[in-house]
């Protein structure tokens, strides 16, 4: 049994997400307010004990130990050959947009994403080309023709595709995969895959690294232990590319901008977090479930015109607040004013992003229950 039902006061600690006023409820970026797992602290405070933090390289045990936590969780097993360390995924998504893409290209996204994104490729001089989600009023799905026609621009050279989808929660199927990677395929765009949600997952989640030999050759996938296990200021992250040329020229890419070398806490972080934290991972994964079951119940009794989108993964919820503005921005700022609750406004994901709040239940519940409280409270007072 770990503990999920305390959290610790991060506020002056130098947290972002808790550098906020005295009775603000940060509940915005993707930063978990629970204790990592134990057998991560202990191998953090084994290395410290050794009190010598010189020059590392990524080792064989790192690369095994990524490979069998993908073929224990996930079902799939990566080479170790075809990985790489960085210290990132964002680190990596933009070097990645630097080494395969040129200045002018067109890297397609499917808003509303992760809005890191569009940074990575507006400030490296690419353009933005969004392949929109299409809602339906209560599902998100792709819509292939619109995503074949962009790939089939001679000018679009990457997509970079985030599965699970941060901010929808959406895990993609293994038959949206292989569609994907196909047109891909077929209009030579390299498929850059975020994956970096893939452990807290509560539908089979597929790697796109398993699909058919033939799909991966122009694939780079990127995760990391960060968001799994609260341990995102650690800066680990593993590239997954199966194709021996694109490895080599992502590889250079990273050494020749610095981020391939791993700080003292990354190795023995990570390996603890994929050998030893499974059982720490399956009650996360529970907490999550009673976390969104509880605000499913509230909005369903309490806030009826606030719609939470029904989603497989992240402990990321996104609340369609149509009914109440289709200005996500001015709601968002309007709750934290008026409430102190600080929720992340979903107009920074692009798309329809204008008409969501994106809020993070990755607390204890009674946090979630505060969180609530306030957002029925801001709610009725901006109407
Ligand atoms: C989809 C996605 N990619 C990447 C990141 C951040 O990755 P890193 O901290 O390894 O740069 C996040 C953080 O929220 C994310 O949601």
């Amino acid at each position: 049994m770990y503990d999920f039902k305390n959290s610790i006061d991060r506020r002056k600690t130098n947290s972002l997400k808790w550098d906020v006023g005295d009775n603000e409820l940060p509940m915005w970026v993707a930063d978990m307010d629970f204790k990592t797992a134990p057998e991560i602290v202990e191998a953090i405070h084994k290395k410290a004990d050794q009190s010598i933090f010189g020059y590392e390289e990524p080792s064989e045990d790192y690369f095994n130990a990524v490979a069998n936590w993908y073929e224990k969780e996930h079902d799939s097993r990566p080479d170790t050959d075809w990985m790489l360390f960085v210290t990132g995924v964002v680190p990596a998504i933009s070097s990645i947009v630097r080494r395969v893409t040129s200045v002018g290209d067109n890297v397609l996204v499917q808003a509303p994403v992760y809005n890191i994104f569009y940074n990575s490729i507006l400030n490296n001089g690419r353009h933005v080309i969004s392949n929109d989600l299409a809602f339906d009023g209560v599902k998100y799905q792709i819509d292939f023709n619109d995503l074949e026609e962009k790939l089939s621009d001679p000018l679009t050279t990457l997509m970079i595709l985030c599965n699970p989808h941060n901010p929808i929660g959406k895990v993609w199927s293994r038959e949206e995969l292989t569609k994907i990677a196909r047109l891909c395929k077929k209009y030579h765009v390299k498929l850059l895959s975020d994956e970096i949600h893939g452990d807290i997952t509560f539908d089979p989640y597929t790697p796109a690294f398993s699909l058919d030999k033939e799909l991966i050759q122009n694939l780079m996938v990127c995760v990391s232990p960060s968001k799994t296990f609260n341990v995102a200021a650690i800066h680990a992250a593993t590239i997954i590319i199966p194709n021996e040329n694109l490895r080599n020229i992502v590889d250079r890419g990273i050494n020749s901008e610095e981020l391939a070398e791993p700080n003292s806490f990354a190795m023995p972080v990570s390996i603890a977090a994929y050998e030893k934290g499974h059982a720490w991972l399956a009650e996360l994964k529970q907490q999550i479930l009673d976390n969104k079951q509880l605000v499913q119940d509230f909005l369903e009794s309490e806030l009826p015109d606030v719609k939470l989108i029904s989603s497989d993964a992240t402990y990321l919820l996104w609340l369609d607040t149509s009914k109440i503005s289709d200005d996500s921005k001015k709601l968002a700022s309007f709750i934290r004013a008026k409430t102190g609750l600080y929720l992340s406004s979903g107009d920074v994901y692009g798309g329809d992003g204008y008409d969501f709040l994106r809020m993070n239940i990755a607390c204890p519940i009674e946090t979630v229950k505060d969180g609530l409280k306030r957002l029925k409270q801001g709610i009725e007072m901006y109407r």
